[in-house]
């Protein structure tokens, strides 16, 4: 209401100048009608407020924050509430620094473990992405602080990211690379979505009324506001009618002036213009309404909090890979640290999201009073000879019983702006852990990493924790975690392969000159590895702890639903180990006889739970019609096939532990309009079609059989043949073949066609 008023006062210069920003980070002000630039912040592992110059690549300064652990890394915790509390948190931080809108968090698909932006999105799977992603909105908006996620959509790689062409089909794209988006906007809704700089199947993301207007808001209820990435923005009129509101950052004016001609020559309609003010207006004056005005800014006692959420984040995220009972590491034991990254860890990923951290702590200065000795290794500047750095740390072994080898990728392997060329750590790194694995001492080996590594001396080493980025407290909860003062719990949220060259992108990694085709279709992650059977290094979901857990008494309510009715999953879960800890249920479902290419399963669930030794929880899933759900592009929509579904409950993709079925029935038929040449099993695929045209078929099939038209010497393998055969064929191929009539096969598709929609 306020809006409409107030832009029922504007001129149309005043109007067109709301759709690009102030300046970089402000939206326009209008003093005359009280309308204030509102700001906007990039996080989303923190604050990057920019108070002096101004950029997108996180290189200027910013205000002194705290540095929250990457998503790649929040993902591995497989906890919705923890990335609640971060989002409340970052909310309040927003509030404290007068920020109205956080831009973020970036939820694009892990189509190649080699995009470097990885460490900012969290999964290869899109409900895992979509759960935590609205998980993170929530929080962020609880505050009255919108939230603006990232990159909408198919912006899965760096190379050209701004002008490549992305050509994805309708499946895939919504079975795979929208629904997180969906998810996050049914169930948490943004106030606020940025558009990728990309093109998807040859229209920029910015012009794309599909994407912006059929998609988002027509099909799934968005109200919010869309605004470009930062220099994304491109015609005027065409984005405007697209959908498309805000254009950031804000400069000299172009967009503005574009708007004011584009509508005075009659080529923009001004009701377009307003409604995208509307939009823009209605969500800050939300955060107006909802943020608190008179929020203290931080001091010691808020950084503090912040520091020790991030210590809480980084210890539930980190995912302890290998473990051959060498960690927990025993206070009795000498232990050597050998490592840059002990000292100097990497915590963050470079780019938009880079936060100028107020304090990092160092695993070496944690560990500073349980007698560690330390050598550094390797040199990531390769400025000191690494032969030497290597015989100097071998002679130091000989004095420890456990040695702690800190290594992942060095900063300049992995940025916004740049994929990586491969999944290697460097070389000396490599040659390091497999000297030192040749000691014979045990072999621990600790990695900082924004995405999936090699790790060709797995085999060699007693144990991995993968700490990720894990944000200021990475030293601190690295040592905790080796010590078992925290227990790890974190599992896998993307695929690590043993070599780039299984990935299934690879062949179509980064496209030419920048436009790949997804020819791997929905077939990314453990979909493709799974289908394809192939081995990888460590299976998605996949994550140990120091406690040991039981799952038995799998339950359902109901064995036969309808895909509009819900139903109900349990199972009991054991802490059967010596300590306390977490773990993640996981749920994932399969049909069992698909007649489109589906994934063995696919993650439906999971759940984060915490268990005392000795103690056990019984964990409930809810299914819905989505969980059983293909996306089919005859009917443009999600789709559940009758079919009988596979339920299985598990600690991993790769560790299912039990299974139960239900028999789904599908409400809603794919669409009609059959002609001579559709297939006889298309038909029956609909239920009409099947009432009219199964009994048909079941007396052609007889018939064949009375006549003796089956191998005998088969038996019923060889009526099976003849059905098979039968059914494939065009309806018309019954009067090709003599059974009937071309008119009375007419007649019979006339008929059906009556009847179906
Ligand atoms: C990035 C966005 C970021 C924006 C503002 C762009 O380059 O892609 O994720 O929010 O810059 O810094």
């Amino acid at each position: 209401m306020k809006s409409a008023e107030l832009i029922s006062k504007m001129t149309l210069q005043e109007k067109a100048s709301l759709l690009s920003g102030g300046d970089f980070w402000h939206t326009q002000a209008i003093d005359r009608l009280g309308i204030k630039g509102y700001m906007m912040c990039d996080g989303p592992n923190g604050l990057r407020k920019q108070e002096g110059s101004p950029d997108h690549l996180g290189k200027k300064e910013s205000i002194k924050t705290v540095c929250y652990p990457s998503a790649n890394t929040l993902a591995s915790s497989f906890d919705v509430d923890l990335e609640k509390k971060l989002g409340q948190s970052l909310g309040d931080e927003c509030n404290r620094e007068h920020i109205s809108m956080l831009l973020g968090p970036g939820l694009n698909m892990k189509r190649s473990p080699v995009c470097g932006r990885n460490f900012e999105y969290f999964s290869e799977d899109p409900y895992l992405a979509g759960k935590l992603a609205s998980a993170f909105v929530e929080g962020v908006q609880s505050k009255g602080v919108a939230a603006c996620p990232k990159h909408f959509a198919t912006n899965n790689q760096e190379y050209r990211r701004m002008s490549g062409n992305s050509i994805v089909d309708e499946r895939t794209l919504h079975e795979i690379y929208l629904t997180a988006f969906e998810m996050l906007v049914k169930e948490a809704g943004p106030k606020s979505i940025m558009c990728a700089y990309n093109q998807l199947n040859g229209t920029y993301l910015s012009e794309n009324k599909y994407m912006l207007t059929d998609v988002l808001r027509d099909k799934w209820g968005f109200d919010g506001f869309v605004v470009t990435d930062w220099g994304a923005g491109k015609g005027p009129a065409k984005g405007v009618e697209a959908g498309l509101d805000l254009v950031m950052p804000g400069g000299p004016k172009d967009h503005e002036k574009a708007i004011i001609a584009a509508v005075e020559a009659g080529e923009l309609d001004e009701a377009l213009v307003d409604k995208a003010v509307g939009r823009i207006l209605d969500v800050f004056f939300w955060n107006d309404d909802n943020a608190p005005k008179d929020a203290a800014p931080s001091n010691e006692a808020t950084s503090k909090a912040d520091y020790e959420l991030a210590r809480e984040l980084a210890e539930n995220s980190a995912v302890l890979l290998k473990n051959n009972r060498v960690l927990p590491l025993k206070k009795d034991k000498k232990i050597l640290f050998v490592g840059e990254f002990a000292k100097t860890p990497r915590y963050q990923g470079s780019g938009s999201s880079h936060i100028n951290s107020i304090c990092v702590s160092n695993a070496l200065d944690a560990a500073a009073d349980r007698g560690v000795s330390y050598v550094r290794g390797y040199d990531t500047s390769n400025t000191k000879d690494s032969y030497i750095l290597r015989e100097e740390a071998v002679q130091a072994a000989e004095n420890a019983d456990v040695i702690v080898i800190f290594a992942g990728l060095p900063a300049s392997y992995e940025s916004e702006g740049f994929d990586r060329d491969d999944i290697n750590l460097p070389r000396e790194q490599d040659k390091l852990i497999d000297d030192l694995a040749h000691t014979g001492k045990k072999v621990v080996v600790v990695l900082h990493n924004g995405g999936a590594v090699a790790m060709p001396w797995i085999d060699k080493v007693d144990a991995v924790l993968d700490m990720m980025l894990a944000g200021d407290a990475v030293g601190e909860a690295t040592v905790r975690l080796l010590w078992g003062e925290a227990n790890p719990s974190g599992k896998l949220a993307e695929t690590y392969p043993i070599k780039l060259s299984d990935n299934p992108s690879f062949l179509n990694f980064p496209g030419e000159h920048g436009n790949p085709v997804y020819a791997e279709g929905i077939y990314i992650g453990y979909r493709y590895y799974e289908k394809k059977r192939m081995p990888v290094l460590f299976p998605f979901g996949h994550g140990l702890t120091y406690s040991e857990f039981e799952y038995s008494n799998i339950s359902i309510d109901k064995d036969s639903i309808t895909d509009q009715d819900t139903v109900n999953v349990s199972i009991d879960v054991w802490n059967v180990g010596r300590y306390a800890g977490k773990e993640v249920v996981q749920l994932y479902v399969s049909e069992n006889a698909p007649r489109v290419s589906r994934p063995h399963k696919e993650l439906k669930g999971f759940k984060k739970i915490e268990l005392n030794p000795g103690e056990s929880t019984r964990v409930t899933f809810t299914l819905d019609k989505r969980s059983f759900a293909y996306y089919d592009e005859r009917l443009h929509d999600f789709y559940v096939p009758s079919d009988d579904y596979s339920i299985m409950v598990g600690a991993s993709s790769a560790d299912i532990r039990h299974t139960v079925q239900v028999h789904v029935e599908g409400t809603v038929d794919l669409p009609g309009n059959f002609i001579t040449f559709t297939p006889i099993e298309d038909i029956l695929e609909n239920r009409k079609g099947k009432e009219i045209l199964g009994p048909v078929i079941d007396k052609v099939l007889a018939a064949n059989d009375q006549e003796g038209g089956n191998d005998e010497s088969l038996g019923e393998a060889g009526k099976k043949m003849f059905e098979k055969m039968i059914k494939e064929m065009p309806v018309l191929s019954l009067a090709s073949f003599g059974m009937m009539s071309v008119d009375d096969v007419q007649k019979l598709l006339d008929q059906i066609n009556s009847v179906v929609e």
